[in-house]
């Protein structure tokens, strides 16, 4: 695997879960897994520090050679380079991202190959991630065609989030040392850019994406962000593969945290979580009334402006809120201030911080998702867990996992609303606080159905497998 970031070592956003989630679950399946990633400041704090292999690369781009080494902690190899990595944020600071974007993953996906030579040899399977690895099937194919090492590697490409495709001027094809030849509408070039995440999608053997439905969205003008007729060429190539959750990190049972743990047969340490939040977050203590809790990037993506929109009517149910996240420096500010505006109803932390986190999951009655759009989506994976009651809009992973509570059938798992309006938001938050108020009977089944719920990877691991040997399959017929 190649990726820009995995937990335990780097997390920017769930990609990190997903590829650390997946390599280990693969591993346990008894497939051979390595995984290479830059070595980023924060890469060297953590508890698995790395070790120097004492490998080095030479890689060429323009005419320069860039020099790597190569660390390790277990089966994950991380590409070191100061220059490039050693910085304060993943991909920028500040809310901007760093200029040289483009040459760093340049090198970070050469450098990947040439390290996958090295310590891997001849292997299956490349599978990469997102724009900042997209070059990597296209330089299978169009550089390492004959290599005796990597001649017959197949490539599987995962589009975690389409919206972000590693758009750069024309003239940084030049700064990366590639021709013109490459720029054309059938290769790299998109509306008179160059688009990294093209790599992927023409290039590799095998697509995939994280949800059935986001897989069929991307086909659609509107949801597509203007990559829909490719990937609607590549259609028969393309899989959507529910992400799972990491049951090791992410179960109250055993989950350290957190002030109690608790489990669908005894729920009592659910109420402490709850106070703990409530003391954590400064709101008062007003009765039984629920508790909504939302951890997040702030981004436009997640539905703040939904929450803007509909602040008052918010504000006015019978419920709290408590809120933690970071992004995107405006949707910081507008949230401080309305914590500020309603301070015994809603509450706010800006910062990243799994123990808080964590203590959402764990302390909210109900967690709230609102996505524009959603690829998957895991804290409402986490959620269903930690029976804390997901409402969210119907939209890739989060319309494939949520279904709202059938009273015949006794099934369902959440509350899920279609329009990406604040009244439709609101409708279903209602609902969702009615039904806690005054029919805690049926609350408590839709809590047992949520957390008794397997979404564990072990579910996803076949589909992965099918795709893997499709791939393999494709790679053979075509050499
Ligand atoms: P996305 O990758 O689009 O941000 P996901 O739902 O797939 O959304 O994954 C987000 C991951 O990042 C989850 O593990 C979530 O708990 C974590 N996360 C997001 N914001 C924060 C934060 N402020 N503090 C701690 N964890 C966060
Ligand atoms: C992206 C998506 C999110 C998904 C995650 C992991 O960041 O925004 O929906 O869960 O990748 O696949």
């Amino acid at each position: 695997m190649i990726t820009p970031e995995t937990t335990p070592f780097s997390k920017t956003g769930g990609l990190a879960d997903v590829c650390g989630a997946l390599h280990k679950e693969l591993g346990q399946q008894g497939h051979t897994v390595k995984t290479f990633t830059p070595f980023y400041h924060c890469v060297g704090e953590g508890k698995n520090r790395p070790s120097d292999t004492g490998k080095r690369l030479d890689v060429s781009i323009a005419g320069k050679i860039y020099k790597g080494e190569i660390w390790n902690s277990g089966d994950v190899y991380f590409i070191r380079n100061d220059h490039f990595f050693m910085r304060h944020g993943l991909y920028g600071e500040g809310g901007k991202d760093y200029e040289d974007n483009a040459l760093r993953f340049t090198f970070f996906s050469l450098a990947s190959l040439e390290a996958i030579r090295e310590i891997a040899g001849k292997t299956d399977i490349i599978h990469c991630h997102d724009w900042q690895t997209a070059l990597v099937p296209f330089y299978l194919k169009e550089s390492y065609a004959g290599d005796s090492c990597l001649g017959s590697s197949a490539s599987v490409f995962t589009v975690h989030n389409l919206a972000y495709q590693g758009l750069f001027p024309k003239e940084t094809l030049k700064k990366i040392g590639l021709g013109w030849e490459i720029f054309t509408p059938s290769k790299l070039e998109f509306y008179d850019k160059l688009n990294f995440m093209k790599g992927g999608l023409v290039f590799a053997d095998m697509l995939t994406t994280v949800s059935r439905g986001y897989a069929r969205e991307i086909q659609k003008s509107g949801t597509g962000c203007g990559l829909e007729g490719l990937l609607r060429e590549r259609r028969k190539d393309l899989t959507g593969i529910v992400n799972g959750i990491d049951f090791d990190d992410w179960d109250p049972k055993k989950d350290n945290m957190i002030p109690a743990n608790y489990s669908p047969s005894n729920m009592t340490g659910k109420a402490k979580c709850k106070a703990a939040l409530r003391e954590a977050f400064n709101l008062p203590d007003m009765g039984d009334i629920p508790l909504v809790g939302m951890v997040s990037r702030l981004d436009p993506q997640k539905g703040f402006g939904l929450i803007r929109e509909a602040e008052k009517k918010l504000a006015g149910l019978p419920a709290q809120f408590a809120f933690l996240g970071s992004g995107k420096e405006d949707i910081e500010n507008y949230l401080r201030r309305l914590a500020k505006k309603f301070p015994d109803k809603i509450a706010v932390s800006i910062g990243y911080s799994e123990k808080l986190a964590h203590l959402i999951e764990a302390g909210s009655d109900i967690y709230l998702m609102p996505s524009r759009y959603e690829p998957c989506g895991l804290n409402h994976l986490y959620s269903l867990k930690y029976g804390t009651l997901p409402v969210v809009r119907a939209t890739g992973g989060l319309d494939d996992t949520i279904s709202n509570f059938n009273k015949k059938t006794k099934k369902g798992n959440g509350f899920k609303f279609t329009l990406f309006s604040s009244r439709a938001m609101l409708i279903m938050l209602r609902r969702a606080i009615d039904l806690y108020t005054k029919d805690r009977k049926t609350w408590l089944l839709i809590q047992k159905n949520a957390m008794s719920e397997d979404h564990s990877w072990k579910r996803s691991i076949p589909e992965y497998e099918a795709v893997y040997k499709r791939a393999i399959k494709k790679k053979q017929q075509s050499s």
